[in-house]
């Protein structure tokens, strides 16, 4: 059985691993040790009836000793123990949830279901390393991936609905306390049934202008706003996270030599742990919505195409109905008014699953089998 060596387990993205690899038996065909960068010594969880001495995550002889070692801990910790630990020889199995690998030359960004060809010319190549993408390319092309695989796309612009586990747990705990402010701040009026909303209003909007919002994690209120930001500027003008659009998405179907356009604004919202996109696609030619809805169901499992029709729409393509889940739905789909290549679609995905934790999971199962 192969030694696996697990790092940033007790971390959001971890956590979600773990319940992950626990629901689908992962550990039976493993042989897991616990890696802490803190409490080396003290003891891990236990998984198979066995707890074992947590590993000190800094001590390359330990890590060496693994056969494949999954990092949720993120991409400082990367930076600072792969180079070292390749250098010592090791020529194990590294599986990254972080970004800090994404673009090596040497790295895969895996996506089984949407590159398992990639995934298995690389392993036959000796590909040692393998990222988890960005989230929201990676929920974008599990609910594109029958169109990109039919090179039906010719570019698609994702406008997104980021949540706020995107950006840490912290930030989810923030998000829920400015709520839990603004409604306070106007609670008498709320509960007086005579009260005018224009009054409610003033409140709330002196509170969210005020300072006095918990801001530490997101520098500005999120709840009752939105950020049209996400993560560092790139010189193009775009965010870094808009900047991975393209470069990641292409990377993971293989076409990065002649790169599909990816690009769109990506904005923060106040939903906890679902990304949803606005999609504009161009089609590379006119295509019935019926055939692009047959085309996009039958990809793969996860996938499901909602009817363009308000009530069920409502009901199932929110951040609320997938929250929790491996689905994938995709609806909105209809001709735009530019032209009969130009379509729309809106898709949900949960960040935490197939935006982080399942395609490592899937990754380290397709290593030991
Ligand atoms: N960068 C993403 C976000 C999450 O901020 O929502 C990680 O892929």
């Amino acid at each position: 059985m192969k030694k696996v060596g697990l790092i940033g387990w007790r971390g959001m993205v971890g956590s979600v691993l773990m319940q992950r690899m626990h629901e689908e038996n992962d550990f039976s065909d493993i042989e897991p040790y616990f890696f802490t960068t803190s409490q080396a010594g003290q003891p891990g969880p236990e998984v198979k009836s066995q707890t074992k001495a947590l590993l000190d995550a800094y001590d390359l002889d330990s890590l060496s000793q693994m056969d494949i070692i999954l990092s949720c801990q993120g991409g400082d910790y990367t930076k600072s123990v792969y180079n070292g630990l390749r250098e010592t020889g090791w020529n194990g199995y590294w599986i990254d949830a972080a970004s800090a690998l994404r673009m090596s030359s040497d790295s895969i960004i895996v996506l089984d279901p949407v590159n398992k060809d990639v995934i298995e010319q690389g392993l036959e190549q000796g590909v040692k390393t393998f990222v988890g993408g960005n989230c929201t390319v990676s929920l974008m092309l599990l609910a594109l991936g029958g169109l990109f695989e039919q090179d039906l796309i010719e570019w698609v612009s994702p406008m997104t609905y980021q949540a706020a586990s995107g950006a840490g747990a912290r930030n989810m705990k923030e998000l829920i306390a400015q709520m839990g402010d603004i409604h306070d701040c106007a609670k008498t009026q709320l509960d007086d049934p005579g009260a005018a909303i224009l009054e409610i209003d003033k409140l709330v909007a002196q509170k969210l202008q005020s300072d006095s919002l918990p801001t530490d994690q997101f520098g500005v209120p999120l709840a009752g706003s939105l950020i049209p930001w996400i993560d560092v500027p790139m010189e193009s003008g775009q965010s870094k996270e808009e900047w991975k659009a393209q470069v990641e998405a292409n990377k993971i179907l293989g076409s990065s030599k002649q790169p599909i356009p990816v690009d769109g604004i990506c904005v923060r919202i106040g939903a906890m742990r679902c990304h949803a996109q606005a999609l504009t696609i161009k089609l590379r030619e006119d295509v019935s919505v019926e055939k692009i809805e047959e085309i996009l169901e039958a990809h793969n499992e996860w996938v499901t195409v909602i009817p363009n029709d308000r009530k069920i729409t409502e009901q199932e393509l929110t951040p609320v109905k997938v929250t929790g889940t491996l689905n994938i739905p995709i609806g909105r789909i209809r001709k735009l008014t530019m032209g009969p290549e130009y379509i729309s679609a809106f898709t949900v995905g949960d960040q935490l699953l197939w935006g982080a934790a399942e395609p490592l999971r899937r990754m380290l199962r397709i290593i030991v089998e």
